[in-house]
């Protein structure tokens, strides 16, 4: 039997994605991008990327709720994006503790206001730790990283980032995140690092193959292709079709977008952008293990234990 499973940002908080060259990190990224603004009628979201990998998650760019995607190389827009994401958290913690809210969707209810949730999405924190927590004038830049993993939940600003194995995370983040995604791993001792199983995932597993909460998963993919090209192009209609509903597109000035409300966007062309390939399928289908499929946002389904 095989069931969804979720990325909760008001449950979980942040979230840290372990895998090798290769593995899939940067996909699940783009995936809990896009997965984001799904389905979200009278919500807001704002997404903004510190790329110190490759470069993969440039082309979300196109999406009207994703502020800037900023490579790691941009010094200055790094900092712009982190000052002013602490800036929102000093902000938010008096406004949030006078109405009394525990999480962004309380404060929503409790007030009225249609706050936004704020993603950042950090592919290679290994990279930008070693950047940015080494020399006393960026360390104060690193910290903002660090606040938001022990404060945003409550407030409605969330981290998702990829290292490639568990020692390149210091002990300060990994004890401040609860929920992990492991992909393929360079090694069967890096599994035991993390305490995951070291039956679950091998060295033949194909890019996408998790661990997630013990169980073997397969991380959802934009479009039903894995084809970063074919993304690109699904990505570049998305936003088209909600500008001829009306809605207007974020600013990119690292600063937070005003508020998007993903009422005006097709449900069906968004749904359509996160469904599983027919290679996931296939793969599904022929594994001996359930696998389930990685749709960030909705709640998790009680799961039968195996
Ligand atoms: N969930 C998935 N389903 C199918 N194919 C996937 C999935 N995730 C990734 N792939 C494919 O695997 C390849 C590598 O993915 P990705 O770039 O996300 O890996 P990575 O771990 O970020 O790599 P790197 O360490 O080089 O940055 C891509 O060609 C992508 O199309
Ligand atoms: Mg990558």
């Amino acid at each position: 039997m095989q069931e969804a499973v979720h990325f909760e940002p008001d449950r979980d908080g942040s979230m840290l994605v372990y895998g090798t060259s290769g593995s899939g990190k940067s996909t699940v990224l783009r995936t809990i991008a896009i997965a984001a603004a799904i389905g979200r009628r009278t919500e807001n979201v704002e997404v903004y990327g510190l790329d110190f990998g490759s470069g993969s998650l440039k082309s979300l760019e196109v999406l009207p709720h994703v502020g800037s995607i900023i490579p790691g190389d941009d010094a200055e827009r790094v900092q712009r994006v982190l000052r002013t994401l602490a800036a929102v958290l000093d902000d938010r913690g008096k406004r949030f503790s006078a109405a009394n809210a525990s999480s962004v969707t309380e404060y929503r209810e409790l007030t009225g206001r249609d706050e936004s949730r704020i993603i950042l999405l950090l592919d290679g924190l290994p990279q930008f730790r070693s950047e940015w927590e080494s020399t006393s004038a960026r360390m104060p830049f690193y910290q903002v990283f660090m606040r938001i993993l022990g404060e945003g939940r409550p407030l409605g600003v969330h981290v998702v980032a990829t290292a490639d194995r568990s020692g390149s995370v210091p002990t300060a983040v990994s004890s401040n995140v609860s929920r992990r995604v492991i992909l393929r791993l360079s090694d069967e001792n890096a599994y035991s690092l993390l305490n995951a199983p070291k039956d679950v995932l091998d060295e033949r597993s194909g890019p996408g193959r998790a661990i997630v909460d013990g169980f073997e998963t397969q991380i959802a993919v934009l479009g039903g292709t894995p084809n970063v090209a074919e993304q690109t192009k699904l990505l570049g209609s998305w936003p088209k079709s909600c500008g001829r509903a009306g809605s207007a597109r974020s600013p990119r000035s690292g600063r937070c977008p005003p508020a998007w409300r993903w009422t005006s966007c097709p449900t069906g062309s968004a749904s359509s952008l996160c469904s599983a390939s027919p290679r996931t399928r296939s793969r599904r289908a022929a594994s001996t293990r359930p696998a389930r499929s990685w749709l960030p946002g909705r709640r998790w389904p009680a799961r039968p234990r195996r």
